[in-house]
C-alpha cells in the first residue's frame, strides 16, 4: 500500500520534473532565437505584463558597467514612474507600449525612443553628468499627451 503510494508519488514528481525542464529548455532556447539585435523585437501588446523583462519594469544592473532600465509606455505615463541611474554607466533602455504609439525622449539628451505597441525597442546612453533629466512623450498619443512624462534622476 504504501510503496504503491510513494511510487505514484515519485512518478508524478518525475514527469513534473520533466516538463519544468523542457520548459526551461524551450524557453531559453526561444529567447536566444529573440536576442535584441537591431531593436526590432516583437511583443504582444496585449501581454506585455506577464513578458519578460516587461513584467518587472525598472532597473537592474547587468554588470560593473552596464545597467538596464525596462519601461512600459501607456497612455499616458511610463512605468517605473520614477528612474535613478548612476552617471558615467552604460546605461540600456528597453521599451514597449502597451497602447499606442508614444516616445521616450530624454532631454538634453540625444535618446529619442519611438515605444511602439507590440515592438521592444533598445537605446544605449551614458549620461555624462549628474542631475535630473525630464522625459518627455513627443508622439501625440490621446487627451493626456502633454502631461505624459517622467523623470530621470542621474546620481554620482
Ligand atoms: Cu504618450 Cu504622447
Amino acid at each position: 500500500m504504501h510503496l504503491h503510494k510513494y511510487e505514484k508519488v515519485w512518478l508524478i514528481f518525475g514527469i513534473l520534473s520533466l516538463i519544468v525542464f523542457l520548459s526551461i529548455v524551450g524557453v531559453t532556447a526561444f529567447a536566444h532565437g529573440h536576442t535584441p539585435a537591431g531593436g526590432m523585437d516583437v511583443i504582444d501588446p496585449e501581454k506585455v505584463d506577464e513578458t519578460a523583462p516587461f513584467n518587472e519594469p525598472g532597473v537592474k544592473q547587468i554588470d560593473k558597467d552596464t545597467y538596464e532600465v525596462v519601461i512600459v509606455a501607456q497612455a499616458f505615463g511610463y512605468n517605473p514612474a520614477k528612474i535613478s541611474v548612476p552617471v558615467g554607466k552604460e546605461i540600456i533602455f528597453t521599451s514597449t507600449s502597451k497602447d499606442v504609439v508614444h516616445s521616450f525622449t530624454i532631454e538634453e539628451t540625444k535618446v529619442n525612443m519611438m515605444v511602439v505597441p507590440g515592438r521592444i525597442t533598445h537605446k544605449s546612453y551614458t549620461f555624462d553628468k549628474p542631475g535630473n533629466y525630464l522625459v518627455i512623450c513627443n508622439e501625440y498619443c490621446g487627451t493626456g499627451h502633454h502631461f505624459m512624462q517622467t523623470e530621470i534622476e542621474v546620481y554620482e
